[in-house]
């Protein structure tokens, strides 16, 4: 393909093993130079990143969330952000994982100033927090996160953390992060649990099981970097709708290919859309 916007096509042995031992495998580096370049280009010309940098100190502090901005869902997309729905090592990635059947859920993009506060350690499967049928027949299926840092992140900037190995300990209610940073879950885990700050270049990718805990620290005042752009593409396995799985727009279907087509057919989540009714 021309303008790839990685540099490589599938992942190693070594990065799926990697992935299935600690939730997660990071890809530092692996954009092209111009996929770079052209991705950011695309993020910070979104007419809503630009109306939210440009703000002034007064308009922002009437905000709630003055220092970050988060879009959801994420639908015009340009050239670059567009190849992430499946590249090659997007595509080898999640049928190695996953197999052939599985969905697109969303994709949001973020943008984080000086004074962003942290986000704490959490898990992300949503099925596992609610009780439905459909949420209990859907609690071991894959919900992978591939999230994107442009300008990438040094540790104690907004950078992510991670608790490898802890996509193995089941996301119910009893079980918290300092439950588990104090060895309660070693057993379950197979390894001491352990947190890790992580620091990738800029254009890197982070292959995550949704499981897997993950924190970001906030962005200091005296950063060097003015923003952090962040971006998140979530698939899932084919099933019913997850938490947040957006509706697609109708040019996104009009030139699929058949690839495009298995991701985009699907329903979209409603309120209620995981109650079963009896007739
Ligand atoms: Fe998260």
């Amino acid at each position: 393909m021309q303008n790839p916007i990685f540099t490589i096509d599938a992942p190693t042995a070594a990065d799926l093993t990697a992935f299935y031992q600690d939730g997660y495998v990071a890809f530092p580096g692996v954009f092209t130079a111009e996929g770079i370049e052209g991705l950011m280009a695309e993020c910070v010309s979104h007419p809503q990143i630009v109306d939210f940098i440009g703000k002034s100190d007064d308009g922002r502090s009437a905000l709630p969330q003055p220092y970050q901005l988060l879009i959801r869902d994420w639908n015009n997309k340009g050239f670059w952000s567009d190849q992430l729905f499946d590249a090659p090592l997007v595509k080898a990635l999640l049928q190695a994982v996953i197999n052939d059947k599985y969905h697109f859920c969303h994709s949001t993009l973020h943008v984080s100033l000086r004074g962003t506060p942290a986000l704490h350690f959490h898990q992300d499967h949503h099925h596992w927090k609610h009780e439905n049928p459909i949420n209990l027949a859907e609690r071991e299926r894959w919900y992978i996160q591939m999230l994107y840092y442009p300008n990438g992140f040094t540790r104690g900037d907004r950078n992510l953390s991670v608790i490898p190995g802890s996509h193995r300990v089941s996301p119910t209610p009893d079980v918290t992060v300092e439950k588990l940073l104090a060895g309660e879950y070693d057993d379950v885990a197979g390894r001491p649990l352990k947190a890790e700050a992580l620091e990738l270049p800029p254009g890197s990718m982070i292959f995550l099981n949704a499981r897997t805990f993950h924190a970001v620290a906030s962005k200091p005042f005296d950063s060097p970097q003015p923003y952090r752009i962040f971006l998140n593409y979530i698939f899932k396995e084919a099933g019913p709708p997850h938490r947040w799985s957006q509706s697609i727009p109708s040019e996104w279907l009009a030139n699929a290919n058949p690839h495009r087509k298995m991701l985009f057919q699907r329903e979209p989540y409603t309120p209620g859309c995981w109650v079963q009714t009896t007739q």
